[in-house]
């Protein structure tokens, strides 16, 4: 199991997330982001975050340790947004801790480089978990100590929000052309070289058991967690499987890197703002 803390006081909301994580501090005299398990996204997120966060620790991809955070709502009283008090408010109970990580600096694709090799291994993850949260536009990758940071797995494994769909997902192509680090030549085939025999039957039971009971909802709503968690474990064991139909795409987005994605310069000037000025003018 992830280790336990109890949280002690409610420092601030991280106004960046989209799901309003808040700053706790804790009985271990940690500080954690907490992720809500009343957040709109729901408490699959939080599976979805305990399943990618392990998994990609086991393959020595940087992720900053996970914790489970017991919130009282008593905790509420000091937060004076009301939006952020009911959502503290009603995640009463089990909740996810993410390390936080101070001083951490948001990555910025194409300013930020990231060796091939590594960038190899992060699409070769996102694409096995189908993480489609990890573009340019939100990379959800930080600095710490200059070393880069992987954050933000709730919107991976998408399958678990339709079941009877799962089956599909296996051999889905993964779209990579927007992806933080396709301009980074990511070296795909190298990764899939070191990661693939790492993503074992055992691995994945040992990371489906970090995930407590209560927040696992397989198909049917009297599945028993175990049973769930087999779930987890087949389907990305399948999907690891099915490379065949997956990772060739992958090579080539990789290799193609993400020129598609930006538009020749002026080519979405409105006509209003007359020419573009000179190549290398400071535009803003
Ligand atoms: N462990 C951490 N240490 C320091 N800062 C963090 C940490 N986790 C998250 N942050 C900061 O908080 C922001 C929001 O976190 P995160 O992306 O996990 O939340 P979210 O609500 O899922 O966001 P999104 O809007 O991308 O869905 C990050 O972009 C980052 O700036
Ligand atoms: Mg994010």
């Amino acid at each position: 199991m992830l280790p336990a803390v109890t949280a002690t006081r409610y420092v601030t909301p991280l106004r960046e997330g989209g799901s309003l994580p808040g700053l706790m501090e804790a009985d271990d005299l940690g500080t954690y982001v907490v992720k809500w398990r009343a957040a709109g996204q729901g408490v699959k997120v939080l599976v979805a975050e305990v399943v990618c966060g392990e998994l990609a620790r086991a393959l020595s991809l940087p992720v900053p340790a996970l914790v489970t955070v017991d919130v009282a709502p008593e905790l509420a009283v000091g937060e004076p947004d009301v939006e952020v008090q009911e959502l503290l408010q009603r995640s009463a109970g089990v909740n996810l801790g993410l390390d936080y990580l101070p001083g951490a600096l948001d990555f910025e694709a194409g300013a930020d480089g990231v060796a091939p090799e590594l960038a190899g291994r992060v699409l070769w993850f996102d694409a096995l978990v189908g993480n489609v949260d990890r573009s340019w536009r939100n990379p959800n990758m930080l600095f710490w100590h200059g070393r880069l940071q992987l954050i933000d797995h709730g919107a991976t494994l998408t399958f678990h929000h339709h079941w009877p769909g799962a089956a599909a997902a296996v051999a889905r192509p993964y779209d990579a052309t927007q992806h933080a680090l396709v301009d980074c030549s990511p070296d795909v085939r190298a990764a899939d070289a070191a990661l693939a025999a790492r993503v074992t039957r055992p691995l994945l039971e040992q990371v489906l058991r970090q995930v407590p009971d209560d927040w696992l909802d397989g198909p049917a709503p009297d599945d028993a967690p175990d049973a769930v968690r087999a779930r987890y474990v087949d389907q990305l064991l399948a999907r690891l499987a099915a490379r065949d139909a997956w990772l060739p795409p992958l090579v080539a987005a990789a290799a193609e890197g993400g020129s598609r994605r930006r538009a020749p310069r002026g080519e979405n000037r409105p006509s209003w703002l007359g020419p573009p000025p000179p190549a290398g003018m400071n535009q803003r």
